[in-house]
């Protein structure tokens, strides 16, 4: 089996206009497939620091290509701390060519049956990435209040009837605690909404992302990306759900995920970034059929101005 087959990967790396001898980062390393490229860009020389918070990712690293590879440092991680662990490796903030970030969970993390991350596979319900830390999928069914699990439903899995839902779960955790996929599979069965696939896609993918807290970690990347790039420098952001997408586009706007415009002293809106995608980049037709998951995806790459300008 293929690790992760890589999206807009001619596309990203193009974007990001890597320079020989360059400083750069992927954010999200997964199978390597976006690291090989830039690695290869660099031809020797700079460096490639990739983090990637999940320990099977981190197996990939082993192969030769990466492992006696001078210019490549792997850094085993979540990549909303990217700041600290750059300042750690001696990398000063202003001084980074361009950064990656390629969202979500790998093929293998997905297909992995154990991993609790799909209705596919009867598992224990744990879809965190890093397995050493943080609530598992059945502890949020299993402890969170009614209206925290509907909003979880609603606004990171678009759950149309997320109320019902919610209730539902808490009336099943008093007889039964949520244990593995199974239960929670069963329970959406009994209250679908629509098409049973989606409904089920939707509930699972609004679970990891409060597991995993994706979009805490996003909007923690992009400040400390904004910090560490270099004038000139790239930040290429693959997001697969919208409303990562939104806090990319507000980000690249107006440097915070809300998208408020900020002034400065002199009342100029201020706009760090000059955007290089002027709309997002999505995949072609042939890379949808030969990768069906590439579906949602949605690059926007942005290069951070010279604030002295
Ligand atoms: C879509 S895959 C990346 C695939 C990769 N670009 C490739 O070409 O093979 C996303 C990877 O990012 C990792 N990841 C997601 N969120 C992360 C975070 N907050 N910190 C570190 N790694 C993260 C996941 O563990 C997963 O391996």
């Amino acid at each position: 089996m293929t690790y992760h087959e890589s999206v807009l990967l001619r596309e990203s790396i193009e974007y990001l206009g890597i320079i020989p001898g360059g400083i750069y980062v992927d954010a999200t390393f997964g199978g390597g497939g976006h690291s090989r490229l830039i690695l290869e860009k660099l031809g020797g020389k700079g460096r490639l620091f990739a983090f990637d918070q999940d320990e099977d990712a981190k197996r990939n690293t082993e192969q030769p290509e990466f492992s006696a590879n001078p210019c490549f440092t792997f850094i085993h991680a979540n990549f909303r701390h990217l700041k600290r662990h750059l300042r750690a490796e001696a990398v000063r903030p202003g001084t980074v060519n361009g950064i990656l970030a390629d969202l979500g969970v790998s093929s293998f993390q997905f297909d992995t049956p154990e991993r609790g991350f799909s209705y596919r596979f009867e598992a224990e319900l744990d879809m965190r990435m890093n397995k050493q830390e943080g609530q598992t999928a059945a502890d949020i069914l299993n402890g969170y209040e009614a209206d925290a699990l509907q909003r979880v439903f609603s606004e990171l899995g678009e759950v149309r009837n997320s109320k019902t839902l919610a209730q539902a779960v808490v009336r099943a955790r008093a007889q039964k605690p949520f244990r593995t996929t199974g239960d929670l599979a069963d329970l959406c069965n009994k209250n679908l909404m629509g098409e049973k696939m989606r409904y089920l896609s939707q509930v699972f993918q609004a679970l990891r992302m409060e597991v995993n807290d994706e979009l805490g970690a996003l909007e923690d990347i992009l400040k400390d990306a904004y910090e560490m790039l270099a004038p000139g420098g790239r930040l290429a952001v693959i997001t697969f759900h919208s409303l990562e997408d939104r806090m990319v586009k507000h980000f690249l706007k107006t440097g915070n995920v809300a998208g408020d415009q900020q002034k400065d002293f002199y009342g100029n809106i201020e706009r760090p970034f000059e955007l290089i995608t002027k709309k997002p980049i999505e995949p072609s037709e042939e890379e949808i059929s030969r990768n069906p998951r590439a579906r949602s995806s949605k690059l926007r790459v942005g290069e951070k101005r010279d604030s002295t300008n």
